[in-house]
């Protein structure tokens, strides 16, 4: 029993049917599923704003659908959004709202957090935000020195660098390509060091984003580059003119030295991963635009109405929540791979290993009790068709079951001349062919009526039944972004939801932060640190030789 006096999950009779279904289906080939109705196709692609989603080639039968949304009526996902909108404390270990639908809703809503309507805040911050990323791109916020800002280099890590960094490259095509915008995360000197080695310190805005202003290497880079900066201008007074904050923190944004009237808010409700959104897309906006943000919130919005309202048999990040689960717990796969074919893309499946690790990573229950279930997959990914010739191999023809999300998008966006718009076509073959292939694949007679030799039939039969989605929209604008960006966060809470963990939370990444704080009085001053196991006292030794300490 749960604490609400709810059946644990993998006792419910809906659990149990999912896996007496499982058991009655045994082999699923998509041969024959598509065999047996020809309306498998079309009549398996919803709609959501202007993501057509197709789910035919899962390993999945009409029943299978029917279960699993019984097994979400059972585990009450949509009790649970609806919470969520409506800005109930869902993040049950830091006793939080979880309110990043309300970083883009309209501005006559109201949502009220302990009684108070947050929307007016939230547009005030983006006004904020509008007011100033204007005034960078028009140079009438001017460096210390009067020189016009050309570079924006936002320091932050997780969720206050992943999004900003991702929706950047996923947006180049719209952005001011006047400016110069570099992303700096890692703790190795090396990150800020390459990011500003060719800037000029006087053209120069640094964007610091964290949510708590006290993550080490955020505040280790941000004073580096405090330091990159006066030793060129040599005053304290210029980094009112250089350094901006993105934070919940005030207090630690003053404490840095950073003017809090330079500083744009959000609040404890908006969780790291979900955060880019808010002021944390500063550094983006600035590169975009202020319309071109909106329009990107606004395909947020449009996801989050319709996974609030639209019904279960259409409601699409429900959909891909419950096959994440089939997957998972019914079939045994490990991993998830999401496959963008557009370049734009190529740090979309990284910023979705943060959303859904690092918020489904989880192994105990909201009750605290062990699981007794599969919970979040392994995302990975990198844009087709660099994959193809590395790793899709396994995909096809190895031993594993890995789920695919493929992305892709009817037409080019950017300045492309027209011979590399043409090269589209090619691109978007290789997208629908590996669907193609992955579901059907090769069968023994279709290699030998090839007239492969006999010994090599087995080498190049495919068996197929690799379960793919394929989302497919007209062109990577900055609403169709929101859109993706959405619907993943809703199919992330929709397995969290089932699966009854927090997906809010992130205590697993504490424990290294601690261990790292104590070790490296080691490394630096060769401090004893009590209680060291010996093999990480042995690595401390030869560390400390080969730095030749
Ligand atoms: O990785 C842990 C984490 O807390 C993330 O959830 C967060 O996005 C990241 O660190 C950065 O935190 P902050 O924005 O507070 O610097």
């Amino acid at each position: 029993m749960n604490a609400d006096g709810r059946t644990r999950l993998h006792q419910t009779p809906e659990w149990a049917a999912l896996a007496k279904h499982r058991e009655q289906l045994g082999e699923v080939r998509l041969r024959e599923l598509f065999a047996a109705d020809p309306e498998r196709g079309a009549g398996w692609t919803l709609r959501v704003g202007d993501l057509h989603v197709d789910h035919s080639k899962h390993l999945v039968t009409d029943e299978t659908l029917r279960l699993l949304r019984e097994l979400a009526v059972a585990t009450d996902v949509f009790g649970l959004r609806d919470a969520m909108f409506r800005g109930e404390r869902i993040n049950i270990t830091e006793d939080r709202a979880v309110l990043h639908t309300a970083l883009r809703a309209p501005r006559d809503a109201v949502i009220e957090v302990d009684g108070e309507n947050v929307v007016p805040k939230v547009h005030a911050v983006l006004d904020k935000m509008a007011h100033f990323a204007d005034r960078v791109r028009s140079g009438e916020w001017t460096g210390h020195t009067g020189r016009r800002i050309k570079n924006v280099v936002n320091v932050g890590i997780g969720g206050s660098d992943l999004g900003p960094a991702m929706a950047y490259e996923a947006l180049r095509a719209f952005t001011d390509r006047s400016l110069t915008v570099r992303f700096v995360s890692n703790v190795d000197g090396a990150d800020l060091h390459e990011a500003v080695r060719d800037l000029d310190p006087a053209e120069t805005l640094f964007v610091i984003a964290s949510k708590t202003f006290t993550t080490i290497e955020t505040v280790t880079n941000a004073t580096s580059a405090r330091t990159w900066l006066l030793d060129a201008l040599g005053d304290d007074s210029a980094v009112a003119k250089h350094f901006v904050a993105l934070s919940t923190n005030a207090q630690k944004v003053a404490d840095f030295g950073i003017d809090t009237a330079n500083m744009f808010e959000f609040w404890d409700w908006v969780g790291g991963r979900y955060s880019f959104d808010s002021a944390i897309g500063l550094s983006l906006m600035i590169a975009i635009g202020p319309d071109r943000f909106r329009e990107m919130l606004d395909g947020f919005r449009i996801v989050d109405e319709h996974f609030r309202t639209a019904p279960a048999e259409s409601n699409v990040p429900l959909l891909m929540g419950l096959l994440g689960v089939w997957y998972g717990s019914f079939l045994g796969a490990q991993s998830h791979a999401v496959l963008p074919y557009s370049h734009y893309l190529s740090k979309f499946t990284a910023y979705l290993q943060q959303l859904d690790m690092e918020s489904n990573g989880k192994s105990v229950d909201r009750d605290g009790n062990p699981v007794q279930w599969q919970t979040g997959p392994v995302v990975w990914g990198t844009p087709g068709t660099n994959g193809q010739h590395a790793y899709y191999q396994l995909i096809h023809q190895g031993t594993k079951l890995i789920p695919a999300d493929f992305i892709g998008f009817a037409r080019p966006v950017g300045e492309l001349s027209d011979g590399l718009k043409a090269q589209h076509d090619l691109l978007m073959a290789n997208f629908f062919a590996q669907t193609q292939a992955l579901a059907f694949g090769k069968t023994p007679d279709e290699v030998r009526a090839e007239g492969v030799p006999e010994e090599l039939v087995p080498h190049k039969t495919f068996r197929g039944d690799h379960p793919t989605t394929t989302i497919l929209a007209a062109e990577l604008t900055p609403s169709v972004l929101g859109q993706l960006i959405a619907l993943y966060e809703h199919k992330v809470f929709v397995q969290g939801a089932i699966w009854n963990i927090d997906s809010f939370d992130q205590w697993g990444v504490e424990l290294g932060k601690v261990l790292a704080k104590r070790v490296e009085p080691a490394l630096t001053d060769g401090a004893d640190v009590p209680g060291l196991d010996a093999s990480t006292a042995a690595l401390v030794a030869a560390y400390r030789e080969l730095r030749g300490r």
